[in-house]
């Protein structure tokens, strides 16, 4: 992933120069903290954390791995799954509430974290255009090859537009965001990502949004809500088996990435509605007893049968307690959208 990231923005700049526009004057700008940061890269590439998450009971695997370029074309299709209610969900709610976002945040630099191909946010940047406010667009995002492609498609379709990504971490990205010259800033953060994150995580991920944040600058979330089990587990095992193929993938990413000898054929999806808990835990199932080497990492693991991997958990939310952690952290919530079952919210918050 990392040199196909400097390939696609190397070649764009290319491109740029070819055509006889110097990069310096175009309406576009790539930075890419990935790259450059050298101990970040090797801590990444490194697989420590894979090597201390297949040797804890219960064992687990980072969800980061789930996106190499096939993953993250099969997430593109989970989105668009019948079962998997909370890409439309959201995209409706704010089809209909974007006007009112921009209205109340006016003209402003908008930065996205996990922009990806940015579909829902088009519904803002029409809303943008529409009223005539002038905006910066800065998506953020790990994969620098999808990050470039948008850029380059946003560019065309919203002529005033200057976008400015960020090919990094939302951590390494938050750190390192200069003060805007816009009158002010709003951080995206959609498609219930935030629920992805353990509490301990969600707390670390808060003190950098309010450490980024000024004073009255705006911070809109995207969060998928508790509802019966039966419609998220649904989700989350599609009738297609796209969920299950995608979480498959990430064995056959460990075994091209780090010379893994995983049978995909040994192993099954799984996903339940934990009710305590109020989050979808996703596992891969081992179907008999077996050990498997990983050869870059020099580990072997051992499986006994039915032994499970928890490969990620997706968080339901409550959007009154929501909205009272936020206000701890110091986040107001100005307004709120739902869709008529509930299902989805949307959180426009101002910080304090
Ligand atoms: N943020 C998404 C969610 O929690 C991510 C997601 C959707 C996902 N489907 C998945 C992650 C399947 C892993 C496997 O809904």
């Amino acid at each position: 992933m990392q040199s196909s990231t400097q390939t696609s923005t190397v070649r764009f700049s290319e491109k740029l120069h070819h055509s006889g526009i110097p990069y310096s004057e175009t309406r576009l700008h790539i930075e890419d903290l990935l790259t450059a940061d050298a101990d970040a890269v090797t801590e990444l590439d490194s697989g420590a954390d894979i090597k201390s998450g297949l040797q804890q009971v219960p064992k687990s695997i980072p969800p980061r791995y789930f996106y190499d370029d096939r993953g993250s074309e099969l997430f593109e299709q989970i989105c668009q799954l019948p079962e998997y209610y909370p890409t439309r969900t959201e995209a409706s709610i704010l089809q209909h509430c974007a006007i009112e976002i921009a209205r109340q945040t006016g003209s402003c630099e908008l930065v996205e974290l996990g922009s990806g191909s940015s579909t829902k946010t088009r519904f803002l940047l029409d809303a943008y255009t529409h009223l005539g406010y002038s905006l910066c667009y800065v998506p953020i995002d790990v994969s620098g090859s999808i990050l470039t492609s948008t850029a380059r498609e946003l560019l065309t379709e919203y002529p005033l537009l200057h976008v400015r990504g960020v090919i990094a971490t939302y951590e390494q990205a938050l750190s390192q965001l200069s003060p805007t010259e816009f009158p002010a800033r709003a951080i995206c953060f959609l498609g219930s990502t935030l629920g992805n994150l353990n509490p301990d995580e969600c707390d670390r991920f808060f003190s950098y949004i309010t450490g980024t944040l000024q004073s009255e600058e705006y911070f809109l979330l995207g969060v998928d809500l508790q509802k019966p089990t039966p419609i998220l587990e649904a989700a989350y095992n599609d009738r297609e088996g796209v969920t299950a193929e995608f979480n498959l993938n990430m064995l056959r990413h460990l075994n091209h990435r780090f010379g893994g000898h995983f049978n995909l054929t040994q192993f099954e999806h799984f996903a339940i509605y934990n009710e305590q808990l109020c989050q979808i835990e996703m596992y891969l199932r081992s179907l008999r007893s077996q050990s498997v080497v990983l050869e870059k990492l020099n580990l072997t693991v051992e499986f006994a049968e039915g032994e499970t991997i928890l490969t990620e958990i997706s968080r339901k939310f409550d959007l009154t307690q929501i909205q009272e952690y936020l206000q701890v952290r110091g986040l107001k919530c100005l307004d709120v959208w739902t869709d008529p079952d509930r299902w989805f919210g949307v959180l426009l918050c101002q910080k304090l």
